[in-house]
């Protein structure tokens, strides 16, 4: 069985799917590993760690699939062509955003390649080891407060000093998922006082436990708003414009505000728009973690950081890729728990159970055929 590790061709990614730690065990699983040279670059991790750890290394994407069965990325891969040499059937294994590029998901099906989203991982726990929008979110949610520290102009803790003394940062989390979370937790350890809100009630004690104020609209409508995926729903028009006024009563209080609100296969919900904007002090700092899909912040930009009266709102793209050795660390770690429910620890081949809760939420293609349901498959 021989598994491939591509380099991340995209803009912006520095991760990579596997680790010389992973690479190791999966060698004990009875797998031969090749690592397309480069590949661990941006993590940290030269060609040399991979050949340590046993894993041989190819110079392009072609000879690193030849013969492969199993195909490992950060993302969906961009060029289709250079996967042509993998064994019929091939399992590729990805974060592959099936809502948002279905055309790719389709020629993926054309291609032959069986594909499985690890961005679909059901949130059951026995998936959790496998998780990778947790174990990227809570590092998106670390990064974007020190990003936020970093564009503002002040310091995040009370400073009493012979030279007068400094209030603390107000920090406001908007979405408290698990990017969230992490984001109260890390700007209270710098010292901040932080506000968070959210749609789904049961935020609320997570937030007090982490020291931080839970303000937001509760409704008989919130009391439903979390799926039984544990996501949120999208809200009402009427929810939506009570929320509008609970955010621009809190904002202009507020000297860093971060946003995380996201619905799986939506636009990400706007929640803060231009007025809001307009009415916080200047120098306060905006931190839109959901600018990739559509962002919560109307003046928002992919990748840039703009300026409104004063006010900077951090649109950069791919935050945990930003801490890409760490992240690649979980990534590959998600990666190796996966494989795990797909290699049969006694033949060491690859044995694929179909009835799997787990393999049935994360399969996207088969035998040249999009058949998750969510994507119109059956
Ligand atoms: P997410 O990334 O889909 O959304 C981020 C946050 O935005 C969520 O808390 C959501 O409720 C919130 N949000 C959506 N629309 C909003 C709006 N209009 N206004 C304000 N907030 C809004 O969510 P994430 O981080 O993936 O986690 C969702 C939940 O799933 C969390 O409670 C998390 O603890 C839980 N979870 C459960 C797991 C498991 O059981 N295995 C694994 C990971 C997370």
């Amino acid at each position: 069985m021989k598994i491939a590790v591509l380099k991340e061709t995209g803009d912006h990614e520095h991760r990579v799917a596997a680790t010389p730690e992973t690479v190791k065990k999966l060698i004990g699983m009875g797998a031969e590993v090749t690592i397309e040279s480069g590949a661990g670059e941006g993590a940290s991790l030269p060609d040399a760690l991979f050949e340590q750890a046993g894993a041989s290394i190819a110079a392009d994407p072609s000879s690193t699939v030849a013969g492969a069965d199993i195909i490992l990325k950060v993302r969906g891969p961009e060029n289709l062509e250079s996967l042509a040499g993998a064994k019929p059937g091939a399992l590729l294994i990805a974060i592959l955003n099936p809502y948002g590029a279905r055309a790719e998901i389709e020629a993926l099906a054309k291609a032959g390649l069986t594909a499985f989203a690890m961005d679909f991982m059901p949130r059951i726990t026995r998936a959790q080891s496998m998780d990778v929008l947790s174990s990227q979110s809570n590092l998106a949610g670390y990064k974007a407060v020190l990003e936020a520290a970093q564009e503002y102009g002040r310091v995040f803790p009370m400073m009493m000093t012979a030279a007068g003394t400094v209030a603390p940062a107000r920090v406001f989390i908007m979405g408290v998922g698990v990017a969230g979370l992490q984001a109260i937790a890390t700007a209270r350890r710098l010292g901040a006082i932080v506000l968070a809100t959210d749609v789904r009630p049961i935020a609320r004690e997570q937030v007090e436990s982490l020291g931080a104020k839970f303000v937001m609209v509760e409704t008989e409508e919130s009391e439903q708003a979390e799926t039984s995926g544990g996501y949120a729903r999208e809200m009402s028009d009427d929810y939506k414009k009570k929320q509008a006024e609970l955010i621009a009563e809190t904002i202009k209080k507020q000297d860093i505000v971060i946003t995380t609100a996201l619905i799986p296969g939506r636009p990400a919900p706007v929640l803060i728009t231009d007025e809001m904007v307009k009415s916080m002090r200047p120098g306060s700092v905006i931190v839109d973690l959901a600018v990739e899909q559509g962002g919560n912040v109307t003046l928002s930009k992919p990748g840039q950081v703009t300026v409104v009266n004063g006010v900077k709102i951090v649109g950069h793209l791919n935050l945990p890729s930003r801490l890409a050795a760490d992240a690649s660390q979980f990534y590959a770690k998600n990666i190796l728990n996966f494989l795990a429910l797909l290699i049969d620890e006694e033949t060491k081949e690859i044995k694929i159970d179909w009835e799997d809760e787990i393999i049935q939420g994360t399969a996207l293609t088969r035998d040249g055929a999009v058949i998750h349901p969510a994507l119109g498959g059956d």
